[in-house]
């Protein structure tokens, strides 16, 4: 396998067979190939497109990169769920826990913020001391013993996807639908699962930001999942604004934790709610996806995924005493106010989700090589949420961040991402479509 004849007929146009796919797969995540190659060929193929059997073979190939692994002697029906990308998703803190506490494992392993958006990850190491990178074995048991596990790629789980993703983040290759599916599925099919839900964000803040094209990702998703004999059900949900009011990594544990503990959050908890309620459907505890959503409301209502979040954190290592007094956390930095303009009046339309996203990468809660650490406690916290009223000299955003350079440039960012008119706004339902192997279903 010659990196250079791959790189050469993807720029040309040309189609890869499998065998070379799977070589250069191989070579890259072994280290023979390096960076600087994979980017180039990145860069082709995110230029050029990939065909329906290219897009497998890259798929396969990421997949068996690592071990596939078997849980069939874990009791339950193990079923995950995972979104294409959003800014402000802070979705499976939540529905993870809520999920387990119903009585369905999840076995899930996530990604790392990619490009303007955020990654459970992430996330989820903004928590003084916890771990995301046990062995398969402490996965296999604290799965047995907890239904929920909760890592990201590892070098014996989903390598490829470990190295191409943290490649893609800083390299401008992220938004393309062979790159995403074969990111999403590889790691997926890897962990062991026997069912999967897909949250496919449409809008300004994902990386589909058209319905055409958040359709073609739903059926690319879940034809991939139902060839290797998962169930698989994807929601197409709206991610032109923020989800919730948190962006950052421990701003938005924080958020999830109010959430958990019954905050009222609105397009937040919405999604959550439907995503699990599905989960649970699938996972066998629940006769329908309605009646999932029922008894997903009742966990949070009655603390009980709250208790399982405290349970995973501490299986992981981490600190469960920030979970309890989240606002006292002694190293977030002092709040930076944006207000809003003197000439604004009337009530916010939007939030420009992509514009935030990228502000909260310059804020430090993102990655601009690879080689850059994030700030945990770095992003935002919005004030304001469309529908909501604004007169001039209110608070919009406040923003959090250890860096002292280009906060005025950011901070005007933030403005501009802010649509305040007189007009009536609308905010529509965050859940647009549904889609099974037996097609679309209006929701
Ligand atoms: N999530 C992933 O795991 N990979 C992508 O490429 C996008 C979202």
């Amino acid at each position: 396998m010659n990196p250079v004849h791959c790189i050469t007929q993807k720029r040309d146009g040309h189609a890869l067979d499998a065998d070379a796919l799977t070589a250069l797969i191989d070579a890259y995540t072994r280290g023979d190939v390096p960076d600087y190659q994979m980017s180039a060929f990145l860069m082709a193929a995110f230029l050029q497109g990939m065909n329906e059997a290219e897009t497998a073979a890259l798929t396969d190939a990421m997949l068996h990169s690592g071990v596939v692994l078997d849980l069939s002697d874990t009791p339950g029906t193990k079923v995950d769920k995972h979104s294409t990308g959003g800014v402000g998703d802070k979705v499976s803190l939540l529905l993870a826990p809520i999920v387990a506490a119903c009585g369905v494992p999840v076995p899930m392993i996530s990604g790392r913020g990619l490009g303007h958006s955020g990654g459970t990850l992430d996330k989820l190491e903004s928590i003084p001391g916890f771990r995301t990178d046990l062995t398969v074995h402490e996965y296999q048991a604290q799965l047995t013993d907890l239904g929920l596990v909760m890592i990201g790629q590892t070098d014996e789980i989903a390598p490829a996807d470990r190295k191409l993703y943290a490649l893609r983040d800083v390299t401008g290759t992220v938004e393309c639908i062979p790159f995403i599916a074969s990111s999403i599925m590889s790691k997926k099919l890897a962990e062991g699962i026997d069912a999967l839900v897909l949250d496919v964000k449409c809008g300004r803040g994902a990386f589909m930001k058209t319905e055409p094209d958040a359709r073609r990702l739903a059926e690319t998703l879940v034809g991939i999942g139902e060839r290797f004999g998962k169930r698989t059900v994807a929601w197409m949900t709206r991610m032109d604004v923020p989800l919730g009011r948190a962006v950052g990594n421990w701003p938005e544990v924080e958020e999830s934790i109010r959430g958990l503990r019954g905050a009222e959050i609105p397009d937040l908890m919405e999604v959550t709610l439907a995503l699990a309620g599905e989960m649970l459907h699938l996972g066998g505890v629940a006769d329908s996806p309605e009646a999932g959503q029922q008894q997903a409301q009742e966990a949070v209502d009655s603390g009980a995924a709250f208790d399982v979040l405290t349970d995973l954190v501490e299986a992981q290592g981490g600190d469960v005493s920030v979970l309890h007094a989240p606002d006292t956390r002694p190293d977030v930095p002092e709040p930076i106010d944006v207000v809003a303009p003197d000439d604004a009046e009337g009530a916010v339309q939007t939030i420009d989700a992509l514009a935030i996203g990228y502000a909260a990468v310059d804020l430090g809660a993102g990655r601009r090589t690879k080689e850059d650490t994030v700030d945990p406690t770095a992003g935002h916290s919005l004030a304001k949420k469309p529908g909501e009223a604004v007169a001039p000299g209110e608070v919009l955003a406040r923003l959090y961040t250890h860096r002292t350079d280009d906060v005025d440039r950011i901070a005007e960012d933030v403005r501009a991402a802010f649509t305040i008119t007189d007009e009536a706004s609308v905010v529509p339902p965050m859940c647009i479509d549904r889609y099974t192997a037996d097609g679309w279903q209006k929701l």
